[in-house]
């Protein structure tokens, strides 16, 4: 018998799409969600998906095989669909018979969807609207992930709970559909699966596992944040678009505000061009993840984090982060 029968039968769906033992995603972090995290998070029961960010098809084939060689249980490749390289990328995924791709960062193109169905890979989307997902789940998306502003990384301005009373009852019985999004436990779990969530999709609480290589400096900065220090970027200028992303506040991000302010000012006294001045913007924070997470620069990096960033407070193994997690849920539907 399950361990976690209450939590396993709701998962049931969301179990036999991505074949893992529990309905428990570890969404893609850019240089943490690498071979030794997403292997750790499949053998544990979870399934793990790389995060193929700015990769080149040749480095994605190599962290597939990599993750091959340290698992043999499914894990997903997050693809960004702006990457130049996206065809190669699919292409990459198919040659190693990957089960499950995830597209993220913007509308899919329809023949990006094709081209993983073809393989028999399955598709999971993002939909920031329930137009847009009716309309991705009829040109062929196989789930959707539904995320809301409390997540780490690049965010939408809704909350997890608004979109999911939005989303799941008109959508989660015929659909698969997974909810993220300041998610830190269980009973939180258990919450979604009972609105009809097939599963669930965490970031910031699997970024400091014991596995992730994530450097000690930005694990402690982590195990130190409360939930109201991981803050949205604002945007300063109505001419200058900052796409949000919530991250732990440090120097970089006060520094960010007085670069806009800066170049807003250049802008006004009309030394600059508009396309320039957004281009310094929009490239101020790039390398900033790889400086945090590899680097441990986190005066300077960007320390994506989500606010459930407060429930992170040490170094466990992921297997153990998700037995937890299990048993959160399970006790909270014994309890009903
Ligand atoms: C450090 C960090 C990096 C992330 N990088 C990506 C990414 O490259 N692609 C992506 O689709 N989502 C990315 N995300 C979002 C996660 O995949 C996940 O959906 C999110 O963390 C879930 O919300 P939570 O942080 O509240 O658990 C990132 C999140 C964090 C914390």
């Amino acid at each position: 018998m399950s361990t976690y029968p209450k939590t396993q039968a709701l998962m049931a769906r969301g179990r036999d799409f991505l074949g893992s033992d529990h309905a428990i995603m570890c969404g893609a972090m850019s240089w943490v969600s690498e071979r030794n995290l997403v292997a750790a998070i499949s053998n544990g029961g979870g399934f793990g998906v790389i995060a193929c960010g700015a990769m080149t098809p040749e480095l994605l084939d190599a962290e597939i095989t990599g993750t091959k060689a340290l698992t043999d249980r499914p894990f997903g490749v997050n693809l960004i669909t702006m990457h130049p390289d996206l065809g190669d990328l699919i292409a990459i995924c198919v040659k190693h018979e990957v089960g499950h791709v995830v597209l993220a960062g913007g509308v899919p193109p329809r023949c990006s969807v094709e081209a993983i169905k073809q393989s028999g890979a399955k598709v999971v989307v993002f939909a920031p609207t329930l137009a847009l997902a009716k309309k991705l789940l009829r040109s062929g998306a196989d789930a959707l992930v539904i995320e809301g502003m409390e997540a780490g990384g690049h965010i939408g301005p809704v909350s997890t709970s608004v979109l999911a009373q939005e989303f799941l009852p008109a959508l989660a019985k015929e659909h698969l559909v997974f909810v993220a999004g300041g998610i830190g436990r269980g009973e939180a779990i258990a919450g979604y699966l009972e609105m009809g969530a097939a599963g669930v999709q965490l970031g910031t609480r699997f970024a400091c596992a014991s596995e992730s290589i994530a450097h000690d400096r930005f694990k402690q900065a982590f195990f130190r944040a409360n939930a109201r220090d991981a803050v949205a970027s604002v945007q300063v200028d109505a001419r200058l678009p900052v796409i949000p992303v919530r991250a732990l506040k440090n120097k970089g991000t006060e520094e960010f505000t007085a670069k806009q302010r800066e170049v807003a000012g250049v802008l006004d006294r009309e030394e600059i061009a508009m396309a320039e001045a957004q281009l310094q913007i929009e490239h101020y924070w790039a390398g900033a993840l790889r400086r945090a997470v590899i680097d441990g620069d986190t005066e300077n990096g960007s320390l994506m984090a989500g606010q459930s960033v407060g429930m992170v407070k040490e170094e466990e193994p992921a297997a153990q982060i998700i037995a937890r997690l299990m048993e959160e849920s399970e006790t909270a539907l014994t309890r009903r």
